[in-house]
């Protein structure tokens, strides 16, 4: 698929011709991943974070935000809970949080190792090359680093480099990851205020460049409490122009993306279900999408966590687990069995073809 096409897409509002993009992607998705729909169990480990992003409701200088991390004790017994609900993979994730100290963030990964079969995914932000060697190390097995937008100008307006450090880029810390071993993860907002259409369609070209294990895609919903959620309108393109903020287009977005890498796992976001919560998160899976990502974070903290308002924050966590099993089935589809490894990684494990 090629720019052109990816832009004609995002603009194509025709009912008939949007019919075959969402089937496009569905026999993607099934020929390419099957009908599995693997569940990954969300651990938001702290919501303390060191940076100033415009669009984050956890963002350092959020005033009136409680703040908490968890313990080593917390984390083992959200993992043994993904284990007990069937799950192969759980994701920890944070804000930029320097007090998570790496080498104790080690000890706790090698003991979800020792203890439990699950797949550890890292979602904790730039954090250093060192860092993330010492967690390959202890068995990190995948790390999601959203690059936002692929607009550079977009990105550094909207993402301030941490006080006092070099900007990083993320495209950089990307290819290091894969280079340690990581199955990588990235993945934009959708509707950016000051994201075009023609930025949204590069983001995706550049999915498939980067050839993506995971690709995690989310409308922008505006937090009332940061400069985003303020003065958004204002930094919006002309319509027609900016990308809109939208269901539609976050699913455009995930149907795109399935057929750029085909062999991804690409979960139906929160901010989708957010958005619609009666039918958010099945469109995700009907259009492309193949994981969903139960949120396991102790009830008393899941509020905190609070990135965007109103995050569809699963309820409780049994009941959602029934409910999102029961989804899966209703639309045909089967619960995810084993640790769900990118398809993409496996090809790229695989002894290539004997050179002569
Ligand atoms: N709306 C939608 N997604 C958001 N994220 C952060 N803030 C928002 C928001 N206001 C996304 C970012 C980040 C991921 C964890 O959550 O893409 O990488």
């Amino acid at each position: 698929m090629t720019h052109d096409d990816i832009r004609s897409w995002l603009r194509q509002t025709e009912p008939g011709r949007l019919e075959s993009l969402w089937k496009h992607a569905d026999d993607v998705r099934r020929e390419c991943v099957g009908d599995e729909v693997h569940l990954r169990g969300l651990i938001e480990i702290s919501n303390h974070c060191s940076r100033q992003c415009l669009y984050c409701g956890v963002r350092a200088d959020r005033t009136g935000l409680p703040r908490y991390r968890m313990t080593a004790g917390e984390i083992l017994a959200a993992a043994d809970k993904a284990v007990a609900l069937g799950y192969g993979t759980v994701v920890l994730q944070s804000g930029e949080d320097w007090s998570i100290e790496a080498r104790w963030l080690a000890e706790v990964i090698r003991r979800i190792k020792a203890e439990t079969p699950l797949a550890i995914t890292l979602s904790l932000g730039e954090r250093t090359n060192d860092e993330l060697a010492l967690w390959r190390d202890a068995g990190a097995d995948r790390y999601l680093l959203r690059f936002e937008t692929s607009n550079k100008a977009l990105f550094a307006r909207i993402h301030p480099a941490r006080p006092g450090a070099e900007p990083r880029d993320r495209l950089a810390i990307l290819r290091y990851l894969r280079a340690m071993g990581y199955e990588i993860g990235s993945g934009v907002m959708v509707g950016i205020p000051g994201q075009s259409l023609d930025d949204l369609a590069r983001d995706i070209e550049l999915f498939g460049e980067l050839d993506l294990d995971m690709i995690g895609l989310g409308p922008f919903i505006a937090h009332p409490d940061t400069p985003l959620g303020r003065d958004g309108q204002a930094w919006c393109l002309p319509p027609g122009e900016q990308a809109p903020a939208d269901e539609l287009t976050g699913c455009k977005a995930v149907a795109l993306a399935r057929i750029v890498c085909p062999r991804a796992n690409i979960p139906s976001t929160t901010a989708l279900a957010t958005l619609n919560a009666e039918g958010g998160r099945q469109l995700g899976l009907a259009r492309g999408g193949n994981v969903v990502m139960p949120n396991l974070t102790p009830p008393a903290y899941r509020a905190m966590y609070e990135i965007y308002p109103g995050k569809a924050s699963c309820g409780e966590t049994d009941e959602f687990d029934r409910q999102v099993k029961a989804g899966i089935v209703a639309m045909g589809r089967t619960i995810g069995r084993g640790r769900g490894d990118s398809g993409a990684y496996r090809l790229r494990q695989a002894p290539g073809p004997m050179k002569a």
